[in-house]
């Protein structure tokens, strides 16, 4: 069967791409081995975020005291919160394969291997032809010397997420978006962590304020998280009973009963055939594309975490819709690589976009800055969410809005209004002059926009 489109991988990259590229009218087979969805349905975005509510529910009720309420201890029943984890995942994946029959996606179940610029191999015996092939194949977990996944007490991402069991005491190697937001889970589903980050500060990666990073470290060390910085984990060796004893790189020893290796992730650019179209990956294992995600070999499109970038769903998905129109004809499909929002779902959380303070004054020019904590927000008061503030980042001489960093309750869903003001350019002056609703905590962005242009109504003029 020959189509117009053959996409390798149904994550949101992949299955987003299809579903565009079947809305834009081409004829598209989809190749996937396991469920439609990706890691981020099933073995990231989604299942953390549902522990994530569930675990802060637990939180909730413990300090519920201070307003007057109080309940029992919760009680765990581990089997049930890992059922309902599961049908959040199920439904969803559900909802998935209905959009890929009503837009006659073929899904073809199996793994898929090029065989040249226009075939793909597929794992049932099937070879399949296309004018377009689109590499949607994800990132797994890396390993590292001495903590192999194949051991049963070093989990990868993925054992912590079968929420199996509830270690008595956890390690996590690696304080990244993956180390922390599960260290946040485990604490509150009652184990003792402890999180050991090879660089001076936690979630490095991400290129935040100092300031902002410092609100959710905060937070880790008021939750119970123990935080090691500057500190890498060597070997292991099992102790009597459960324990392992975790030698770490400045000579002492910690003890846990698991072990979380998180020490980032290695885009799946093996075994792909890419030889047979005279592609290679870059030295991470990532496969180089243009600006529409074309690789070096015409009609061959990669896209999400195998190319170089921010692994995040919400930017595979960008990139699969990219490519969809680039496809379907459109010669000005382009990514808009710089503008990926990132959110970080810890306690608080962290989101941001565009550009860091410290970024947008190492670039050179004059920038404006206005900040606004959430203890000055009615809303956030009543919610017992003072933690955290809202800041946005401005050019001095135009006062166009460059970036906008959000810690504190929320933060992923406030950051909405933050994209929109960077991607479209908007000036502090639009911003200020739209009126927010009275009690929110978006007028927390709103004041900080004011700050910046010096004339916030509930900040004290010094
Ligand atoms: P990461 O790259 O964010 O963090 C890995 C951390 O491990 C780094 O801080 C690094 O310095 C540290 N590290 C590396 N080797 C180490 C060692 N031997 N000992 C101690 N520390 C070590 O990778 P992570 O957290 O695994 O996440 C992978 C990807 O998944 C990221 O790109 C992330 O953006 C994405 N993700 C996004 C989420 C979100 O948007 N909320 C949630 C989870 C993952």
């Amino acid at each position: 069967m020959a189509y117009d489109v053959l996409i390798i991988g149904g994550g949101p990259g992949g299955y987003v791409c299809a579903l565009r590229s079947a809305h834009l009218g081409l004829r598209v087979a989809l190749v996937e081995e396991k469920e439609l969805g990706g890691v981020c349905l099933h073995w990231g975005c989604i299942p953390t975020k549902a522990l994530y509510a569930a675990t802060r529910l637990i939180h909730q009720a413990s300090t519920a005291t201070e307003m007057g309420i109080a309940f029992a201890p919760p009680s765990l029943d581990l089997p049930r919160l890992a059922a309902w984890k599961e049908s959040v995942t199920a439904r969803l994946a559900g909802g998935i394969v209905d959009l890929m029959k009503a837009a006659n996606v073929d899904v073809v179940r199996g793994r898929g291997r090029l065989i040249g610029p226009r075939e793909v191999a597929v794992s049932t015996g099937e070879t399949l032809r296309a004018d377009r092939i689109v590499l949607a194949t994800g990132s797994r977990p890396i390993e590292i010397n001495g903590f192999p996944f194949s051991h049963p007490r070093v989990w990868s991402s993925d054992d912590a997420l079968r929420l199996d069991e509830i270690p008595q005491r956890l390690a996590v190697i690696g304080g990244g978006v993956i180390g922390v937001e599960l260290a946040a889970i485990y604490r509150r589903l009652g184990s003792d962590v402890t999180v050991v980050e090879l660089l001076p500060d936690i979630l490095a990666a991400l290129g935040l304020d100092r300031r902002a990073t410092a609100v959710v470290k905060k937070g880790l060390t008021l939750a119970g998280v123990r935080v090691l910085n500057g500190v890498s984990a060597t070997s292991f060796v099992e102790e009597e009973g459960d324990g392992l004893k975790i030698t770490l790189s400045d000579g002492t020893a910690l003890a846990a009963d698991r072990v979380l290796v998180a020490v980032g992730r290695r885009p799946n650019s093996s075994d792909l055939g890419l030889e047979t179209i005279g592609v290679e990956p870059d030295r991470r294992g990532a496969i180089p594309v243009s600006t529409r995600c074309e690789t070096s070999a015409p009609g061959v499109y990669a896209i999400g975490d195998v190319v170089p970038g921010p692994m995040l769903a919400h930017k595979a998905s960008a990139d699969g819709i990219v490519v969809a129109h680039a496809m379907a004809g459109d010669a000005h499909a382009a990514t808009p690589a710089e503008l990926i929002p990132q959110v970080v779902f810890t306690d608080p959380e962290i989101a941001s976009v565009g550009l860091s303070e410290t970024a947008a004054r190492a670039a050179g020019g004059e920038v404006a800055v206005g900040r606004f904590a959430y203890a000055g927000l009615g809303k956030a008061l009543g919610m017992r969410e003072t933690e955290g503030f809202f800041q946005v980042v401005a050019d001095a001489a135009d006062h166009r809005i460059l970036g906008v960093t959000i810690v504190g309750a929320e933060a992923s869903d406030l950051l909405a209004e933050g994209v929109l003001a960077v991607r479209h350019g908007l000036t502090l002056e639009q911003v200020a002059e739209t009126v927010h609703a009275h009690p929110t905590l978006p007028e927390g962005f709103h004041e900080a926009v004011e700050n910046a242009l010096g004339c916030g109504i509930h900040t004290v003029k010094r």
